[in-house]
């Protein structure tokens, strides 16, 4: 990773935000290359889920519209949500290091006899606990392991903190509010106060009936969004995995009640059909089901799909969630803001009637508050797993990494390069880049040795580089290197383009 995360910086991927007054936690600029390839990964799922959606069971491509709303909305949008009172983590502080931690992200070892001091350690770090209770001069046989929130807050004063010397430093847990809170005008009131979106989700739930009104989609249909959102997350995380200010993708399908299953199982699929299209290897993803307990508020059922990045290894982390959130929402903003959220549904009336149906099955199969599956996934999670899934160290070459980018992802697609600055070499050089540019993302260099400008465009992850030489002004022909074996071979000038138009479908 920290590996990574230097690469990212040299090679402008992504920098620390305000990096010269010393960054600020939780926040990240991406430079020329990692927006690039951001934008590659964006207009993929646009693509994929707006503009060529997939085929649905009856054959046809499923419906779906895109959206952009606004990232402040009125207040009470968050209140209906239930973000205003249910989107918080429960955090415990400690009154000696003045740390604090997420509740449930801190374990316990407790001793099986049940007397005498338990100790706190951030979760997934067996080392520390190790260390510890070495030097505590204690058996780690004699405890079990459970986590905070398994024991009473009474039991509290024979807790050892993380890093503190005494027992008893740690306050009992109180809900920490993860939305950033702004204020609207000039007036900095608690009647102006207003929220930065925590997800995009509910632009899109605002703008339901408003999309039924207008466009000509009819249940079951779907509504997408990419766009920022914020949290003030406690403890932002391993690079831009968890942080404050990040990109989301996520799309609200709404469907009969009764078909809410069949879909969120279509959805499942989906997804990570479309991971996998990005080049990811199918051994580095898995669902997994949510327990019970861990559901959001607003969620009937939900499956994560996972990603094993090199701080989870040899486990796996959330990528996206696939969420059944059933009526929740529409449901919640009908009765805050006494609009109608109602369907009518035309053919479920006709099929309910010539299948027989009395009355009652018919009105309710006909006139229902749409259920929702939502695949909600991050741009800039996604960005991360991508840049993850490249990275290739290869210490035989001289850059000693390449990131191994699918072609229609790469930041830059092609390098050209003159072998030398003279001979006409740089002419020939310009005149394919020009021709071309237009097409691809492509980038001309005629600086440096041509092995240092090889390893560059390795970093950079640039999947093709076509290099000018001294045969060219006879030949017509130009080498063409290949980035992830380091081959090389000749091909006509005339073929670079439908070369290039190839790699990219592939
Ligand atoms: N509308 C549902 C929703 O927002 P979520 O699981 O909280 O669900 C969806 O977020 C996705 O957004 C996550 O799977 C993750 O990829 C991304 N995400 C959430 N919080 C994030 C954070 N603090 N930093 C980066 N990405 C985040």
């Amino acid at each position: 990773m920290d590996e990574l995360v230097s690469l990212c910086k040299r090679r402008g991927f992504v920098f620390p935000a305000s990096d010269i007054y010393g960054g600020i936690n939780g926040f990240w600029d991406y430079g020329p290359l990692g927006v690039a390839l951001k934008n590659n990964i964006r207009d993929s799922w646009w693509r994929n889920t707006v503009e060529c959606p997939p085929i649905g069971p009856d054959g046809e491509p499923v419906s779906i519209v895109g959206l952009d709303s606004a990232i402040i909305q009125n207040p009470k949008v968050w209140k209906a949500s239930g973000h205003v009172d249910g989107f918080s983590d429960p955090m415990v502080d400690c009154t000696e290091t003045k740390k604090r931690y997420r509740q449930d992200h801190l374990e316990l070892l407790v001793p099986k006899s049940g007397e005498g001091l338990m100790y706190a350690f951030p979760e997934n770090q067996p080392d520390l606990i190790a260390a510890k209770l070495k030097q505590a001069r204690v058996d780690h046989s004699l405890f079990e392991t459970v986590t905070l929130p398994e024991i009473p807050v009474s039991s509290y004063d024979r807790v050892v903190a993380p890093d503190s010397k005494n027992a008893g430093t740690l306050t009992p847990p109180r809900a920490f509010n993860l939305m950033f809170e702004t204020y609207i005008g000039a007036i900095r009131h608690e009647d102006h106060k207003a929220y930065l979106r925590p997800e995009t989700a509910q632009g899109i739930f605002l703008n339901y009936k408003n999309v039924l009104d207008t466009m000509r989609v009819k249940i079951p249909f779907g509504i997408a969004q990419i766009g920022k959102s914020f949290r003030n997350e406690v403890a932002p995380k391993n690079f831009i995995f968890r942080s404050r200010e990040f990109e989301q993708m996520e799309l609200e399908w709404f469907c009969p009640p009764d078909e809410a299953q069949t879909w969120y199982q279509f959805w499942k699929e989906q997804r990570m059909l479309w991971w996998l299209s990005l080049g990811i290897n199918a051994n580095n993803l898995i669902f997994r089901d949510h327990d019970a307990d861990e559901l959001a508020h607003y969620s009937n059922a939900c499956v994560d799909i996972e990603y094993r990045y090199p701080f989870t290894f040899p486990g796996f982390g959330e990528l996206e969630g696939i969420a059944h959130r059933g009526n929740y929402d529409l449901t919640a903003h009908q009765n805050h803001s006494r609009t109608k959220m109602e369907y009518f549904d035309q053919a479920a009336q006709l099929a309910a009637k010539e299948a027989g149906l009395d009355k009652e099955d018919i009105a309710r199969k006909s006139r229902y508050i749409p259920h929702v599956i939502e695949p909600a996934g991050g741009l800039t999670r996604a960005l991360l797993t991508i840049l993850c899934e490249a990275f290739t160290p290869d210490e035989t070459r001289p850059s000693k990494v390449v990131m191994k980018f699918k072609p229609n992802l790469a930041p830059i697609t092609a390098a050209i390069f003159p072998l030398i600055n003279k001979d006409g070499l740089p002419e020939i050089a310009r005149g394919i880049y020009q021709k071309l540019r237009q097409k691809y993302t492509l980038q001309y260099d005629a600086k440096q040795s041509i092995g240092k400008r090889y390893a560059r465009m390795d970093e950079a992850g640039t999947p093709y580089c076509f290099t000018i030489d001294g045969d060219t002004p006879q030949d017509h022909s130009v080498t063409v290197r290949d980035r992830d074996t380091a081959e090389q071979h000749r091909i006509a000038i005339d073929r670079v383009d439908e070369f290039l138009a190839e790699k990219m479908l592939s």
